[in-house]
C-alpha cells in the first residue's frame, strides 16, 4: 500500500516527534507531523484553533490533515494525540503500519512536569492523565499494529524497537 512507512499515535508527550524525528533519519526518508501541517495551513496555533472554533472543529481538521499525509506522504507520519478520537480519521488508518507509543500514567504525569513535590498538583493531573487514557487507550490499541511502551527507554531504544518492528 503507498503512503506513510509508518504512522505515530499516542498520547501528548509520549514522544511522536523526538521518536518520529530519529526514525526519519535512520530510514532516510521524512518526517512529517499533522499538528504541524494545520499549524502552517491555518496560520493559527493548535491552542487558538481549540480555543476560538473548539475541539470538533479542529478534530474535522485533523482528519483532513491525515487524509492528506496519508495520501502523499511517504516518510514518517506523526499524529496528534487526540487523533483517533475521530471515526474518519482511524478509517483513514487501515492497511498502514500503526505504532502506538505507549506510557503509563506515572511516567505521563513525571514527562508533563508534575510530581509528588507539589501534591496538589500531583493529585488532579494524575487523575485526568488516568481518565484519559481511558477514554482513548481502546483507540490507540485498535488502529496499531505494533504497541511499543516508552516507560523506561531512551528515544534512541524506542527508535530502534519500532525498526525492529517494521
Ligand atoms: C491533543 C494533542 C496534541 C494536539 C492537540 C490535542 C490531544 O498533539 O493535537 O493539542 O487531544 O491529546 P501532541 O500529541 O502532538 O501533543
Amino acid at each position: 500500500m503507498n503512503g506513510p512507512l509508518v504512522v505515530l499515535v499516542g498520547p501528548m508527550g509520549v514522544g511522536k516527534s523526538t521518536v518520529g524525528l530519529l526514525l526519519a533519519e535512520r530510514l532516510g526518508v521524512g518526517f512529517r507531523d499533522t499538528d504541524e501541517d494545520i499549524v502552517a495551513e491555518q496560520g493559527r496555533t493548535v491552542a487558538d484553533i481549540f480555543v476560538e472554533d473548539g475541539e470538533s472543529a479542529f478534530r474535522a481538521l485533523e482528519r483532513q490533515a491525515v487524509r492528506t499525509a496519508v495520501a502523499g506522504h511517504t516518510g514518517v507520519l506523526a499524529l496528534g494525540g487526540g487523533a483517533v478520537l475521530d471515526a474518519g480519521t482511524r478509517e483513514l488508518l487501515a492497511g498502514h503500519h500503526v505504532v502506538y507509543l505507549s506510557m503509563d500514567v506515572e511516567e505521563a504525569a513525571r514527562r508533563t512536569g508534575l510530581n509528588a513535590a507539589r501534591p496538589l498538583l500531583a493529585v488532579n493531573p494524575r487523575k485526568q492523565w488516568r481518565e484519559l487514557m481511558e477514554a482513548r487507550r481502546h483507540l490507540y490499541e485498535e488502529v496499531a499494529r505494533t504497541v511499543v511502551a516508552t516507560d523506561d527507554r531512551t528515544p534512541e531504544e524506542v527508535t530502534q524497537e519500532v525498526l525492529n518492528a517494521l
